[in-house]
């Protein structure tokens, strides 16, 4: 079924997988929001073909004000219900108060935790009874992003995962953002590429990587979270 699934999508354009998608698993397909530069185009691409589709987003109480923002200027835009998945209070409690609230800098293991309680616990429950998952993935994102492709099976989740830009460039993607003016973050023209949680995210410098801003005090190899591979 996956094979045949990939075969169709990967002959297909962005919004043409979105609708193919959409007609396949109507109410059984959930879409992943961080109101990045990604996201926003196929929340304009989901509003225009396919409304049924569940969205979600990790709030992780860390969070930039920017991103607030974008958040209420695509629910005024697309007027598509947004629903916010937050931590669980008990586990948070108890890593703040035996922690503090930086923890994450500490080491790679309290990075690990404060990710796992914060998005990777809440994910299980956003994609839950769900056959289709899609995001905001491009290729051009990272190394380890390149071998993905626009379907893949996600055993750990058992779900589908469909990246419908996984081939776009960031030109092409700030492009469409002009071309139909979707909100975005302003983040975004301040240098920031990716954009997660305010204090593990900075801004990038000409000619760095696109994720380089993303734990940037970590080592290369481990700036996942575990939303999307390695953990
Ligand atoms: S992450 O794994 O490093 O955090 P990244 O920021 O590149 O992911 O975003 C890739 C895709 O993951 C987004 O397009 C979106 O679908 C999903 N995603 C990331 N962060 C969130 C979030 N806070 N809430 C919902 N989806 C998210
Ligand atoms: Fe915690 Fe930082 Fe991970 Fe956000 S990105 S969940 S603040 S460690």
């Amino acid at each position: 079924m996956i094979d045949e699934l990939k075969r169709v999508l990967n002959g297909l354009q962005a919004e043409e997988i979105i609708a193919y998608v959409a007609a396949q698993y109507g109410n059984r397909v959930v879409f992943s929001t961080s109101f990045g530069v990604e996201d926003q185009v196929l929340t304009h691409m989901l509003a225009a073909k396919a409304r049924d589709t569940s969205v979600f987003t990790l709030e992780t109480g860390r969070l930039f004000p920017e991103t607030y923002y974008v958040w209420n200027r695509t629910l005024e835009r697309y007027n598509m219900p947004i629903r916010a998945f937050y931590p669980q209070t008990d586990t948070l409690e108890v890593m703040v108060s035996d922690k503090g609230p930086t923890s994450f800098y500490e080491s790679v293991e309290n990075r690990k935790e404060c990710c796992f309680i914060r998005k990777i616990e809440p994910l299980r429950r956003a994609i839950k009874g769900f056959d289709v998952w899609i995001t905001g993935i491009r290729a051009e994102q990272s190394s380890n992003r390149e071998d993905m492709g626009i379907v893949e099976w996600d055993e750990g989740n058992a779900i589908i995962k469909v990246h419908p830009l996984f081939h776009w460039t960031l030109t092409e993607v700030e492009g469409f953002l002009k071309a139909f003016n979707v909100p975005y973050n302003p983040l975004h023209d301040k240098g920031f590429l990716s954009i997660g949680c305010q204090p593990c995210t900075r801004s990038v410098g000409a000619g760095e990587d696109f994720r380089a801003g993303r734990w940037w005090w970590e080592d290369k190899s481990k700036k996942e979270c575990g939303l999307h591979g390695e953990r």
